[in-house]
């Protein structure tokens, strides 16, 4: 099966109505996402706290797309078993949390969930150059991670590109996270990137009763793009 490198829209829930996560991931669905985006925070590797697997295990009836679960957590071994166990599909974890990281890469596949790495600005991408056989995804932080509705860091534009080089056809996504909105989404996707994750810029001003505004938001981003 050939890898479908096709453009993704990822809504991150961070920006979405922590009173109806269940009627909010059912209404981005409807509205035409390709993947839900869940950013779970520690306050610890992060300076911000969000949910944890319980969250997850709530939400997954109502996820029919992919859940992409992104750990901004540290340490991250000892939670990658109760995120799988909860439903995600995806776990990315970053680089800068675990101190053995092909094993963590490992220990996620081993779990039966799809393996990624999230760079933070200041990483370099060669950090991940002995995983990019092991791995399916590589999260691109255009943010400094931990809030939403953040300005994107065009410094990070050409490590977009450098990655796109070294990952050639390997079945590896790039993900782009932080920041991404119709002016900024033609620029990731040109410099390489498949999947784009956004929060503000897919839920600002619309509400579960009001989820035609999530519609517009991302064809406003597509049409971008296209
Ligand atoms: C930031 C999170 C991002 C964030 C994206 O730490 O990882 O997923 O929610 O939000 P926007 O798209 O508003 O920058
Ligand atoms: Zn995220």
């Amino acid at each position: 099966m050939t890898f479908d490198r096709s453009i993704k829209i990822a809504p991150s829930i961070l920006s979405a109505d922590f009173a109806n996560f269940g009627a909010e991931c059912r209404a981005i669905e409807q509205q035409g996402c390709d993947w839900v985006h869940v950013d779970v925070m520690d306050g610890h590797f992060v300076p911000n706290l969000t949910f944890g697997p319980p969250l997850v295990a709530a939400i997954r009836p109502h996820v029919k797309t992919v859940m992409d679960v992104h750990l901004m957590i540290a340490p991250t071994d000892a939670f990658l078993a109760p995120f799988a166990e909860a439903g995600a599909d995806r776990l990315t974890v970053h680089v800068e949390a675990s101190d053995h990281l092909d094993r963590t890469v490992s220990a996620i596949a081993d779990l039966g969930c799809k393996a990624g790495l999230a760079l933070n600005p200041a990483t370099p991408e060669t950090e991940i150059e002995y995983l990019l056989d092991k791995i399916d995804l590589v999260c691109v932080m255009t943010v400094n991670p931990g809030f939403g509705g953040q300005s994107f860091l065009h410094s990070q534009l050409e490590k977009i590109r450098r990655l796109r080089a070294m990952i050639g056809d390997r079945p590896v996504h790039i993900e782009i996270d932080g920041g991404v909105t119709p002016e900024t989404a033609p620029l990731v996707v040109a410099a390489g990137a498949d999947v784009l994750v956004a929060g503000s810029a897919v839920f600002k001003g619309g509400s579960v009763d009001t989820p035609d505004v999530y519609g517009r938001n991302m064809a406003a981003i597509r049409d971008a793009i296209n």
